[in-house]
């Protein structure tokens, strides 16, 4: 048994055992790539947690946060884009660590993208249900606060009354709609997100455009505030200013950039995945990036720190677009939708992401058999798709938000950790395997990566690293009870 646990899957192994039975189509280009990840990307991050950060830890040095989490995410990004051209397969994270770790690491990685992919995709269909009801007010409607919350959220009413959440039932429509247009197909899915994509940098791009002559300097004056402490309306005290409150930025806004790994789960899609993956996965990343840093610059120059920390935090765009841009009502309103749709992309790839890396797993044995069954007409892994519908389905009507997204985020970090781990360690043990695309720098990378992750695992609170290793833990029963018996690799050997 000790062999098995640690038993690594060959890269060729991995490569023909993918090719079996596979009836996933190879129909998405270089551009389908890039596109993929921005949809993956920008999303609640950007446009809930910028002003979250801004209030919370660092002002306008919120910008300097989105470099420290650009710099871990590039350090990681490089990794991904060595093993996504060297092992173009589905399972992602997955696939990379039972080339180089066992298959026991193997397992727990899979097991922990689910909270990344399927829990990421609860979150951000959560800040959609909160957006639609922003749109529904400018209609001059709004769903009942029961309807649109979890159980474990309670509001107080302007009467006095004390409203309880029941069900959220926009964030269950949204995933049942994606679920249902993923299963129609990848192209089709591709498209669809092409077109929100093409719509939600368009609204980044004109918001920066339009806002920089808004810029109050007052609001810049003091671009790295001073080290003070920050208690927000819940109780909770919060570093404020200086390199900390810029790390705890960092911290809150990495949650922006999670999707461009999303990618490589596309790589058995991708026409060209070894030449494709590389552009695919670093692409995404440097345009998200340098778009981020701008929109923070003229967000935090539109409106001040305490506009945030009073009444611009959720909707923070429409909100200085409204209250500093004046004649420019059309803009938020097109900003709301624009978000709606933004939102959607990053549940689509998120849900997409989720059903490839089951079905790596279903291939070899881990998970049962029906994960990698394909639609016989739409060539999807179809039942995958509608399993976790349930699961997906069930967090976003009934978890609140900030619990799963800070699960999506540590979960994200632990895979980064492993696939900067299984870079060095392959590199050890298989040098002369033909790379494609190669990390420059490794060592120095991977551990950078390493570092730069895990301090921001630090930077989530203890109740975070708990829910994961309990995460974790329920992995490991389920492995020790089907996978270790089911395993191709070790039947075979
Ligand atoms: N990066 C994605 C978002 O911000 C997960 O919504």
């Amino acid at each position: 048994m000790g062999n098995q646990l640690f038993a690594t899957k060959s890269v060729d192994k991995l490569m023909s055992d993918s090719g079996h039975g596979s009836g996933l189509k190879r129909s998405l280009g270089p551009a389908d790539l890039i596109m993929l990840g921005i949809g993956a990307i920008i999303g609640a991050g950007l446009f809930v947690r910028t002003a979250a950060a801004a209030a919370q830890n660092a002002g306008p040095s919120v910008t300097l946060g989105f470099v420290v989490a650009a710099i871990g995410c590039a350090f990681a990004g490089l990794c991904y884009a060595e093993f996504a051209s060297m092992i173009p397969i589905a399972g992602s994270a997955y696939t990379y660590a039972y080339a180089t770790m066992g298959e026991l690491v193997a397992w727990i990685i899979g097991w922990d993208l689910v909270l990344e992919y399927a829990v990421g995709a609860a979150t951000v269909g959560i800040a959609w249900s909160e957006y639609l009801n922003k749109l529904l007010e400018y209609l001059g409607w709004h769903i009942p606060y029961q309807w649109c919350h979890s159980p474990f959220e309670s509001h107080k009413l302007a009467d006095g009354t004390v409203a309880h959440g029941l069900m959220n039932v926009p964030a269950l429509f949204i995933i049942i709609a994606l679920t249902l247009l993923l299963i129609r197909g990848t192209k089709e899915s591709a498209l669809v997100n092409g077109l929100i994509v093409i719509t939600k940098v368009s609204i980044v791009v004109l918001f920066i455009i339009l806002g920089w002559g808004f810029i109050n300097p007052a609001n810049h004056a003091v671009y790295i505030p001073a080290d003070s402490t920050f208690t927000d309306s819940q109780g909770v005290a919060h570093h404020y200013g200086g390199f900390v409150g810029i790390l705890g930025a960092a911290g809150t806004v990495f949650f922006a950039f999670i999707g461009f790994d999303a990618v490589s789960t596309a790589a058995q899609e991708s026409k060209n995945p070894k030449r494709d993956m590389p552009i695919g996965i670093l692409g995404s990343l440097v345009i998200c990036t340098v778009l981020y840093i701008l929109f923070a610059h003229v967000l935090t120059g539109v409106a001040s720190v305490e506009d945030f920390r009073t009444q611009g935090r959720e909707a923070s765009v429409a909100y200085a677009i409204q209250t500093y841009m004046k004649g420019y009502d059309w803009l938020a309103k097109f900003v709301t939708v624009a978000i709606l749709a933004g939102f959607s992309s990053v549940i689509l790839v998120m849900l997409m992401g989720q059903s490839r890396v089951f079905y790596s797993m279903s291939v070899d044995g881990l998970v049962p058999k029906l994960f990698s069954e394909v639609h016989p007409k739409y060539q999807t892994p179809y039942k995958s798709n509608l399993v976790f519908l349930v699961f997906v389905g069930a967090f976003a009507a009934f978890a609140p938000a900030d619990i799963v997204g800070d699960m999506t985020s540590i979960g994200t970090l632990f895979a980064f950790i492993v696939v900067c781990a299984g870079i060095w360690v392959l590199r050890v043990r298989a040098p002369h395997l033909k790379r494609e695309f190669k990390a420059p720098l490794v060592p120095f990378v991977p551990i950078a990566g390493i570092i730069v992750c895990a301090a921001m695992i630090y930077g989530l609170e203890w109740l975070n690293w708990l829910r994961l290793a309990g995460w974790l833990l329920i992995g490991l029963l389920i492995y020790f009870g089907y996978g270790i018996r089911n395993s191709k690799l070790a039947k075979a050997g």
